[in-house]
C-alpha cells in the first residue's frame, strides 16, 4: 500500500513516502541522511502524547537515538518567541551541519521547524513527518517555511526543501473529524486546479476516504502530493504556475483575517469555502461552465465540509470590508490583487484581471444567504 513520490529539484530532490505505519519503520528510513545516529525532534504537545513514544521506537529499531522538545500546539506557537527557543534548543542539544533535525507534526511544526532548520549553522537538512491531513498534501512539500508576523501570516521564512518527507497515512487516525475534513479541503483543491479525472475520483471515493479506508486515504494523498511535486519542480519560488495552489486562498486568507484566525474558521475550512467562491466567481465572469460552482459545493457538501459564509458562525463583515482584506493578501503586486480563477474543474489559472465590483457581487450573494 506504500506509494513513494519524487520532488525533482536537482541537488535539492528527495522523495516522500506515504502509507501506513510508517512511524515504525522512521529509522530505517532516515538512516541513510545520517552521519550519526542521533536526530533532534521537534513538536507539539498533543502530536507527541499520541504518537512521540511510536516514533522513538521505530527510530530505535535502526539503533538511532533522538532528542526531543515539545511546543505549544496552535497557530501562535508560530512566531518568534518559539522560534528563537527551537533554534537556541537546537544549539544546546549540539546539532551540527550534518545532522538531521525532524519536523513532527502538522503545518505549525513543520513550517517554524523547516525555518529553523534553514538558519541553523547557515542550514541544516530536515525530515518532515506531518501528522495532519492539511500538513501531507501540502505543507510539508515544496519546501515554504516560515513564521508569523504581526503584520500577516506567512510574512518571515525561506524556502528550505526537505531531505524527506514521511507521510505515515495511520496517524491521520486520531485526528479530529473537523481536522481531518479541513485538510480534505486541500485534497479537493488539487482536482479543481488541475485534474477533474481526480475530482471525479473524489466524488466517489471522498466518503469512504472520509470514513477511514487506508487504501483510499493512500491513494488521495498520494495524488495530491504527486501533483503539487510536478508544479514544485515546474516553479519552485512560486514565479508562475506554483500561485495555481492557491486556489480558494484569497477569499480564504480574508476570511481568516475577519475571523481573528480563530477556531471560528480553520485554514483548510476557508480553503473550502474560497474554492467553491472561485468557481462562482469564474462562472459569474463567463469563464466556465455555468453548473460547475454547484458541482463542486454539492461534492463539500456531501462531504460535511464548510462551504458557505453562512457555515461560519459569528458576525462577518461586509462585501467591500472583506474585498479590502483581500487587498493586504501577499499575492497583490503593484497593487493588483491575483486571483486564481477557472476554465472549468480541473482548469485553475492566475489572473489579476477581475473587476472588484465582480467580486463585490459575489461576495454580497454569499453574505444574503446567511
Ligand atoms: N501552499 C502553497 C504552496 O506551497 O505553494
Amino acid at each position: 500500500m506504500r506509494k513513494t513520490v519524487h520532488v525533482e529539484l536537482g541537488e535539492r530532490s528527495y522523495d516522500v513516502v506515504i502509507g501506513p505505519d510508517l512511524l515504525a519503520e522512521s529509522g530505517q528510513l532516515i538512516a541513510p541522511l545520517l552521519r550519526r545516529k542521533r536526530v533532534a525532534v521537534v513538536s507539539d504537545e498533543n502530536v507527541a502524547r499520541l504518537h512521540l513514544e511510536s516514533l522513538r521506537d521505530g527510530l530505535a529499531q535502526a539503533g538511532i537515538d533522538m532528542v526531543a522538545l515539545e511546543l505549544p500546539a496552535g497557530e501562535s506557537t508560530k512566531s518568534w518567541p518559539h522560534f528563537e527557543r527551537t533554534v537556541e534548543w537546537l544549539l544546546e542539544q549540539k546539532v551540527e551541519r550534518n545532522d538531521v533535525v525532524v519536523a513532527f507534526g502538522g503545518g505549525v511544526i513543520g513550517d517554524l521547524v523547516g525555518f529553523a532548520a534553514s538558519v541553523l549553522r547557515r542550514g541544516v537538512q530536515f525530515v518532515q513527518i506531518p501528522t495532519s491531513l492539511l500538513a501531507q498534501v501540502d505543507s510539508s512539500v515544496g519546501g515554504k517555511t516560515g513564521i508569523n508576523a504581526p503584520q500577516g501570516k506567512n510574512l518571515i521564512g525561506a524556502f528550505h526543501q526537505p531531505s524527506l518527507v514521511l507521510a505515515d497515512t495511520s496517524v491521520l487516525g486520531t485526528l479530529t473529524a473537523r481536522d481531518f475534513l479541513a485538510g480534505y479541503g486541500e485534497v479537493v483543491k488539487y482536482g479543481l486546479l488541475g485534474d477533474a479525472e481526480f475530482f471525479e475520483w473524489l466524488e466517489l471515493n471522498g466518503p469512504g476516504l472520509s470514513a477511514g479506508d487506508m487504501a483510499t486515504r493512500v491513494e488521495a494523498v498520494a495524488r495530491s502530493v504527486q501533483m503539487k511535486a510536478d508544479i514544485v519542480a515546474r516553479d519552485e519560488k512560486e514565479q508562475g504556475d506554483r500561485a495555481l495552489l492557491n486556489l480558494g486562498h484569497t477569499f480564504c486568507h480574508a476570511l481568516e483575517a475577519a475571523t481573528g484566525y480563530s477556531d471560528r474558521l480553520l485554514h483548510g475550512e476557508g480553503v473550502s469555502i474560497g474554492c467553491a467562491l472561485a468557481f462562482e466567481l469564474s462562472a459569474r465572469m463567463g469563464l466556465c461552465p455555468q453548473e460547475d460552482p454547484s458541482r463542486v459545493r454539492q461534492h463539500l457538501k456531501t462531504m460535511g465540509m464548510k462551504t458557505d459564509l453562512a457555515d461560519i458562525p459569528g458576525e462577518l463583515p461586509g462585501a467591500q470590508a472583506l474585498l479590502d482584506l483581500m487587498g493586504q493578501d501577499k499575492k497583490v503586486v503593484d497593487g493588483k490583487l491575483n486571483f486564481i480563477l477557472a476554465r472549468g474543474i480541473g482548469q485553475a489559472f492566475v489572473t489579476s484581471d477581475v473587476a472588484p465590483s465582480d467580486v463585490i457581487s459575489v461576495l454580497e450573494d454569499a453574505l444574503a444567504e446567511r
